[in-house]
């Protein structure tokens, strides 16, 4: 569990905007106001606690916000990358492409999916996976290529999408940091043969809780996913199951906090670009930073920094703002074995020389 994932508010229905307040920057900051409250409580006295009214019109909600077709909700993001893939037909004798330079969930997915993750290196100057070198890293077993808008920052998917194309594989987003996020004018999530969203608290927004959501334009995609999100159920009766499906649904309660933060979303992603500006015009004079190449579709899930030595943001950071900030992800290789020191240079030096400030946009 990582720290503030609990907004500290007092609880009262007809209070209007809580936020946490803190003398720190906190790396994470959720909201939940007085109408969040009042959806949740309203769910929880009029609806089924599962699968409810909010559930239905979140997932309505959330596809046309995407710009996709159809939306699944899952009980988490991992579960929503592994019910993605299986939904695509993914298997255990397949391989899914995808970069080392990511949360762990990322490739467990794959691997609860029953399919090898294979890793190809990232791209130098964005640290996302590049369509070239997926390119190079595919074998014939290659199923799926699953890049990752990684803290907000969408890969180059018309790279990926032709590549998808022209190997027959299936192309899956991870868009568990970039709700929001944008490229060539589309938001992410409607770019792959399927796009999924982790709903966590740390994330740009959440449900109060863990969730997940699967995006995809494609209806038996959608019909699978929900399928297996719903123990298997066809859809036609209770009790007619046509897959071995698992339970992990989103609760109403949470649907309902959903709807309400997913209206406040584009204008907590405006306030993370006005305050990435900000990050910009003050650490841009600091010795041992370089900062990321500046995108205005970029949805800021956090504001990376290259640094130089591990210890520099830390004192600078700390004696001008207090804003808290950490050393990003180790390159995850599913923990194989076989997989050698090194064998991903650009993201080792990724994990040596990024660090990660989030922001606190409300
Ligand atoms: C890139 C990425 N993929 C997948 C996940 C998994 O999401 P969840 O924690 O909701 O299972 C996360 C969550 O942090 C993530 O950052």
């Amino acid at each position: 569990m990582e720290q503030n994932d609990r907004p500290k508010t007092t609880g009262s229905l007809n209070q209007s905007t809580q936020v946490l307040q803190t003398r720190r920057i906190p790396l994470m900051n959720p909201v939940l106001d007085g109408e969040m409250l009042e959806a949740a409580l309203h769910a929880l006295q009029s609806e089924k606690f599962v699968m409810g009214e909010s559930v239905h019109k979140f997932e309505e909600e959330f596809a046309k916000y995407c710009g996709a077709r159809y939306a699944v909700s899952t009980g988490s993001g991992t579960a929503a990358l592994q019910i993605a893939l299986q939904s695509l037909g993914i298997t255990h004798t397949d391989s899914v492409l995808t970069t080392p330079f990511s949360f762990i969930a990322t490739s467990n997915a794959i691997i609860h999916a029953g399919a090898t993750p294979q890793f190809s290196d990232t791209d130098a100057v964005d640290f996302n996976l590049s369509a070239d070198g997926a390119k190079r890293g595919m074998t014939e077993k290659t199923k799926a290529i699953m890049p990752v808008h990684l803290y907000g920052r969408p890969c180059r998917m018309d790279e990926f999408q032709e590549l998808a194309q022209q190997r027959g594989v299936k192309l899956v987003e991870d868009a568990c940091q970039a709700h929001g996020a944008e490229y060539m004018g589309k938001r992410v999530g409607s770019f792959g043969d399927a796009a999924c969203f982790s709903f966590y608290p740390s994330k740009n927004m959440t449900v109060g809780g863990d969730g997940g959501m699967i995006t995809t334009n494609d209806e038996q995609v959608s019909e699978a996913a929900r399928c297996l999100t719903d123990c298997g159920r066809d859809g036609k009766s209770k009790y007619a199951m046509s897959r071995i499906g698992y339970t992990s649904r989103l609760n109403s309660v949470n649907a309902a906090i959903g709807r309400v933060q997913l209206q406040r979303l584009d204008g907590w992603n405006l306030a993370r670009r006005r305050i990435a500006v900000l990050y910009r015009k003050e650490l841009e004079n600091v010795k041992n930073i370089e900062l990321p190449i500046e995108d205005i579709s970029l949805s800021y899930a956090a504001h990376c920094v290259n640094v130089s030595k591990r210890d520099s943001p830390q004192k600078e950071q700390r004696r001008v703002y207090t804003i808290q900030y950490r050393f990003t992800y180790k390159p995850r290789t599913g923990e194989r074995t076989d997989i050698a020191r090194g064998t991903f240079p650009q993201a080792s030096f990724s994990r040596e020389k990024c660090s990660v400030s989030h922001f606190t946009p409300a």
